[in-house]
């Protein structure tokens, strides 16, 4: 699967290690590159971006909370970033949410954690049923 990858300085680390624990997805790395400090709205936009125009399937945002990146990314228009600090969260966000962007905050939860919780959302599938109408809705409060 393309994944669409961002991170800001706090969430680089994990950006690295989910990029290589999952080595079987190809991944669109769009920054950031280095620890120096820097603002997640600019990542959280470029990963969005690849997700609504379809050059990635899904997307994945870090930063230290996982609030901000997720609050910006929901910005961009077709983006349902989920934040997620479980598995069952993860499992949720793709069965009835349809979430197309996992966010994970990497001052938050163990890197083992985040693994996980990555590995349940990536193989998770949308359910569909009594959900579509509910995430359709969401699509028309953007519109
Ligand atoms: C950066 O210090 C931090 O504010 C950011 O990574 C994130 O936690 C914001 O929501």
């Amino acid at each position: 699967m393309k994944i669409a990858i961002a991170s800001d300085h706090a969430g680089l680390r994990l950006k690295n290690i989910l990029k290589k624990h999952f080595a079987e997805h190809e991944f669109i790395d769009v920054g950031t590159h280095t620890e120096d400090s820097c603002d997640y709205p600019d990542y959280a936009l470029l990963a969005g971006e690849k997700v609504v125009s379809g050059e990635a399937e899904k997307g994945i945002v870090i930063c230290g909370t996982g609030i901000g990146i997720s609050i910006a990314a929901n910005k961009v228009k077709g983006i349902r970033a989920a934040l997620c600090f479980n598995e069952f969260m993860a499992e949720m966000s793709r069965k009835h949410n349809d979430a197309n962007v996992l966010a994970l905050g990497a001052r938050v939860i163990g890197e083992d954690l985040a693994v996980r919780i990555a590995e349940v959302w990536l193989k998770t599938e949308f359910e569909g049923g009594r959900h579509e109408k509910r995430v359709i809705k969401i699509g028309k409060i953007e519109s």
